[in-house]
């Protein structure tokens, strides 16, 4: 039986990188898109022929639609997607730049889009596949400092569920992938372009958790074995909907689930009270 082929976005560094030399070290097949291709020039030696690297940008729908084209032509199939590029724009709300927050969109969000239209048609005609759908712990919550990232993985996690749906009957799994903080380049990534003065005095203390928090290390997620759990998921025949990675997003999402409910229970007699008086 042939070997499975997956496209990897993001691919050169932390998460995504992981996840190619986990599926190559399985035996598996990886195109893997990204902008930076040369740190995956040595799992290319040594893995021949079972790695294929685009290096189209995902934003561009027509260039990434072409280049998956391509590269799937060249394997012959594509078994399991998933969208792992992305990147955190934090600051206080009323202090973005209304250019940086489309940006963060068009990474998180609608790169994800363009992937999904290249690579879907191939998954339809072979009636399987998987898709994973990198989200976070912040698709699920929000913080301070964080509304623009939130909000692109809240926007992710919107469109994945309504898609695992229309995908399930034509036995396309999909599953949304909610990590905790990973040893990866990420923060360091965001924290690098933190807005630097102008700040509103009213946001001086997110500003300072944020410098707190890109200052923390000893993040506890381990991207190796992140990897190894994507490519579990990626094996079972009934995979969740949902998967949080990491103690740190398990218990961040248990708790603000748990709240959710409280929430709705004690005002659930308000949110009733708008029904017609004469029912159904
Ligand atoms: N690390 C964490 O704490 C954490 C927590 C929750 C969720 N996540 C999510 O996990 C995924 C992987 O992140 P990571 O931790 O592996 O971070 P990372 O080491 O910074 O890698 C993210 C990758 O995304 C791509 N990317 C970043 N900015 C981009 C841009 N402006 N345009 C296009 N591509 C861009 C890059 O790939 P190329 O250079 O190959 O194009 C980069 O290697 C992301 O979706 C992130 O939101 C991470």
């Amino acid at each position: 039986m042939a070997t499975r082929v997956w496209l990897i976005t993001g691919a050169s560094g932390g998460l995504g990188w992981a996840l190619v030399s986990e599926v190559l070290g399985a035996g598996e097949r990886v195109i893997a898109a990204s902008r930076n291709d040369s740190p995956l020039r040595p799992l290319a030696t040594a893995h021949p022929g079972r790695l294929l690297t685009v290096s189209a940008d995902i934003t561009d729908a027509d260039a990434l639609r072409q280049a998956v084209d391509g590269a799937t032509g060249q394997f012959g199939r594509l078994d399991v997607v998933v969208n792992n590029a992305g990147y955190a724009l934090a600051g206080p709300f009323e202090e973005l730049d209304d250019t940086d927050l489309r940006a963060q969109f068009e990474v998180n969000f609608f790169a994800t889009v363009n992937v999904l239209r290249a690579a879907l048609p191939y998954l339809r005609e072979a009636k399987a596949g998987r898709v994973l759908q990198i989200s976070s712990l912040a698709g699920q919550i929000g913080a301070p400092g964080m509304s623009a990232y939130t909000a692109s993985k809240h926007a992710l996690e919107g469109l994945s569920v309504s898609l695992a749906a229309e995908l399930s009957p034509l036995g396309i799994r999909t599953t949304i992938v909610e990590p905790g903080a990973a040893r990866t380049g990420f923060r360091a990534d965001w924290a690098s372009r933190l807005p630097t003065g102008g700040a509103i005095p009213d946001y001086r203390p997110a500003h300072e958790a944020l410098a707190r928090s890109a200052g923390a290390g000893g993040q506890i997620g381990d991207p190796a074995r992140m990897a190894k759990a994507l490519v579990a998921l990626a094996d079972m025949q009934r995979p969740p909907l949902r998967l949080p990675l990491g103690s740190d997003a398990l218990a961040g999402i248990e708790k603000s689930r748990g709240d959710q409910l409280e929430e709705l229970r004690q005002f659930a007699l308000l949110s009733a009270s708008t029904d017609h008086p004469d029912g159904f």
